[in-house]
């Protein structure tokens, strides 16, 4: 994961926002549609289930009503008429309705090997309607049945071969199969088909103007929150981080940022501000007393060198330089053992204690003899004293000239 680590917080930021809405998106859009397959398909249902009961109650009434009408005219037929009905109920539509019969008279109401399950279904006494989603060569469609049961009235010319008018008699002889049906029994279905790709097709356009205008709302959000954590944090967090390398790379601690408000930002930065100030304070400070130091050393009367713990020496008074004979700039970083002789040891001696952690006072004031300017060596009195700085050793060393017995100490 260290290279999402290494990310920007607006990349992040973007990218598992991304993640959340793509998923959302997916979700939502599955979801979205698989419920309004449903809805659309309940209504489809509901549609064919009004149709197919027109249709049989349009043939009961008929069957009711009817005298002998239909031996004159074969429109009047119940059948018939109902099919006719059907044919104009569905004009200018996709729907498909028949009118089928296991024992059918004609042959046009032929059931399919579909319709034909679910009639066989019917005279089981399975279900009181069936609806299904069959795949078909065009496409998928919905296939609706509802069954019809033989009325009173039916059994006039689907009753006994010797009851039925003579028109039915001529046309359907003895023994046909479309004789001989009992009060309640199944005599047929409606049998409703309702193709589903065009209602797809809607739906997945539908769909779509969803997904833009979800996809168009999800953009706008992430442009918004990206300006806004830009704005609120990424923007003031690397002015803090810039100003903390400007520090690093000065050394000065003049840098304050402006504090726009009051929340975890801006007491971030107002923390900032607060540390640059006390930073400054300090360094003025320390500034300062090393000032007055370097003034207290030059005002001795002795010589005095201050040295870093390895001899470097980093500080000198006018009298030490007239002592060693050299300039500042030449005893600045010169080893200060080497003007002592049997520096050497002097440097052992003081390593251990300082090794033994005995930074605090070292007085030393045994002779010894140093190389002055006039090339020979002079006895003198040398006091050291160490202080640590900023982790540093410091040793501060003070040479009392003792062949000059009128001088004091200062
Ligand atoms: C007046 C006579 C008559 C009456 C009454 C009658 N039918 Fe029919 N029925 C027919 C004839 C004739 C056909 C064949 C129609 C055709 O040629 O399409 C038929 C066809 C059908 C069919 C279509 C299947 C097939 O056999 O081709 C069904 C279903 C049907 N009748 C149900 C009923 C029901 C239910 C009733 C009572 C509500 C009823 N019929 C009343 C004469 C009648």
């Amino acid at each position: 994961m260290s290279w999402f680590t290494n990310l920007g917080i607006t990349t992040k930021f973007t990218f598992i926002l991304t993640l959340c809405m793509v998923a959302l998106f997916i979700f939502g859009a599955l979801y979205g549609y698989q419920r309004q397959q449903k809805l659309i398909i309940m209504g489809e249902v509901d549609n064919a289930r009004i149709i197919a009961r027109q249709i049989i109650e349009a043939r009961e009434y008929m069957s009711e009503v009817l005298t002998d009408e239909p031996s004159r005219n074969y429109n009047l037929v119940p059948q018939v008429v109902a099919t006719r009905i059907a044919q104009r109920i569905t004009k200018n539509t996709s729907y498909y309705v028949r009118q089928v019969s296991l024992r059918f008279r004609n042959p046009a109401n032929r059931p399919d090997p579909y319709e034909e399950g679910q009639l066989k279904g019917f005279v089981n006494g399975a279900t009181k309607e069936s609806f299904h989603i069959v795949h078909g060569a065009q496409g998928e469609s919905l296939r609706y049945l509802l069954p019809m049961k033989t009325e009173k009235s039916c059994l006039e010319c689907h009753g006994s071969y010797e009851t039925a008018p003579s028109f039915v008699q001529q046309r359907f002889p003895r023994g046909h199969s479309s004789y001989n049906y009992h009060p309640g029994e199944i005599i047929g279905a409606v049998s409703v088909t309702i193709p589903l790709a065009e209602l797809y097709r809607a739906m997945s356009l539908n769909l779509r103007h969803d997904l833009i205008t979800r996809g168009a709302m999800f953009l706008l959000v992430l442009l918004a929150m990206g300006y806004v954590i830009h704005r609120a944090v990424i923007n003031p967090v690397s002015l803090v981080a810039r100003s903390i390398t400007r520090v690093a790379r000065t050394g000065t601690f003049s840098d304050r940022i402006t504090q726009r408000g009051h929340d975890e930002i801006g007491q971030l930065i107002a923390a900032f501000n607060e540390m640059m100030a006390e930073l400054e304070r300090k360094t003025e400070q320390s500034r300062e007393s090393e000032e007055r130091y370097r003034n207290f050393i030059r005002m001795a009367r002795s010589a005095v060198v201050t040295f870093m713990e390895d001899g470097k020496i980093v500080i000198s008074n006018d009298k030490a330089e007239r002592l060693l004979g050299k300039s500042r700039q030449e005893i600045i970083g010169e080893d200060f053992y080497r003007f002592i002789e049997a520096g050497g040891r002097l440097r052992e001696k003081i390593g251990t204690r300082l090794a033994a952690g005995d930074d605090g006072m070292i007085v030393e004031t045994r002779e010894h003899r140093v190389h002055s300017a006039s090339g020979d060596w002079k006895p003198f009195e040398i006091a050291l004293s160490a202080s640590k700085t900023e982790g540093k050793t410091m040793v501060t060393a003070i040479l009392r000239d003792l062949s000059d017995q009128g001088s004091r100490r200062i």
